[in-house]
């Protein structure tokens, strides 16, 4: 049984082949709104989301499919006690896929160990958030033109930024890749992905300046600092606003600098931004439903 648990469970090829059935999709969505007729989806979050649990309800909708599940621990019977093995094991009863949300690292892992049914991994902890990376996959791809030879600059809670690791990750099998890793100290990546960049031999710049490496970013890539994994509202409150991107510091950046941001934006972005052709995270937004609808295809067609 395929799953998407890392992005790694996928090659460079099919996540290219994936970039490519999501343009045949924006070229032609009526010649898939069929593909999975009488198939359904099951989106079990045990943590709050906005785009990634609805934009997998849309894209299955969209591919003719139905949807059930959870959107809160709370409202399943996790709140009773329940493990994830025996809630993955009962809703493989029901649906033909699964979509999973945990705050705890590695619970959709467990989970794909448990299924009859291909397991999504939506978002586990501060760990990862491949389909997030998808969608970032894609909106460079059509934003860029390509993913090889670009300088990405990441910058915000790059400790607990999910999305921020699955996407180090993915970048690390393309050509011509460099990172500027901006943060509060407190908040670097994890070691484990430093340790990866350098034995791929990456080149990464850690530091806490913005402004002054804006200058020759391809990409920016934003991300909030994560109130709900610090252990104390402290030093949430210290270190939430180090990195706000404003107008005035749009002025350093490249022309043909692109501004990602996985959202939910807090205060990172002021909103005056928004209108700069440089910002692309509503866009990228769109891309999530489109490239799920890809991923979802893919795993059906593959646990046939
Ligand atoms: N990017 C993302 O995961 O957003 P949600 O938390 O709203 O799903």
């Amino acid at each position: 049984m395929r799953h998407l648990i890392d992005i790694r469970d996928f090659s460079k090829e099919e996540i290219n082949d994936l970039l490519e059935v999501a343009e045949q999709i924006i070229a032609d969505p009526v010649a898939f709104q069929d593909r999975c007729a009488h198939k359904r989806l099951a989106t079990l979050f045990f943590e709050p989301s906005t785009r990634t649990r609805l934009s997998f309800e849309a894209a299955m909708q969209a591919l003719g499919g139905s949807v059930l599940g959870f959107s809160s621990a709370d409202s399943s019977s996790a709140a009773k006690g329940e493990s994830v093995t025996d809630t993955v094991r009962t809703v493989s009863c029901y649906a033909d896929i699964i979509a999973m949300r945990h705050p705890k690292e590695g619970a959709p892992f467990l989970a794909s160990q448990q299924s009859e049914v291909p397991v999504i991994n939506a978002g586990d902890g501060g760990h990862n958030h491949p389909t997030q990376t998808l969608t970032d996959l894609l909106t460079i791809h059509r934003e860029k033109g390509r993913p090889n030879n670009l300088k990405i600059g990441m910058a915000g809670d790059l400790k607990f930024g999910r999305t921020v690791h699955s996407l180090i990750t993915a970048m690390l099998q393309y050509e011509g890749i460099s990172f500027v890793l901006m943060s509060p100290p407190e908040l670097r990546i994890p070691s484990y992905l430093r340790e990866m960049l350098d034995r791929e031999g990456v080149p990464y710049l850690e530091t806490d300046e913005m402004e002054a490496n804006l200058g020759d970013l391809d990409i920016l890539y934003m991300t909030r600092v994560q109130k709900e994994r610090f252990f104390n509202e402290e030093d949430y409150v210290r270190l939430k606003d180090r990195f706000i991107l404003d107008m005035e510091k749009m002025q350093y950046a490249a022309a043909d600098m692109k501004i990602l941001h996985p959202l939910p934006r807090v205060n990172e972005i002021s909103v005056k931004v928004d209108d700069d052709p440089r910002a692309v995270y509503f866009d990228q937004v769109k891309n999530g439903m489109i490239v799920r609808m890809a991923l979802i295809l893919k795993l059906l067609e593959e646990s046939k």
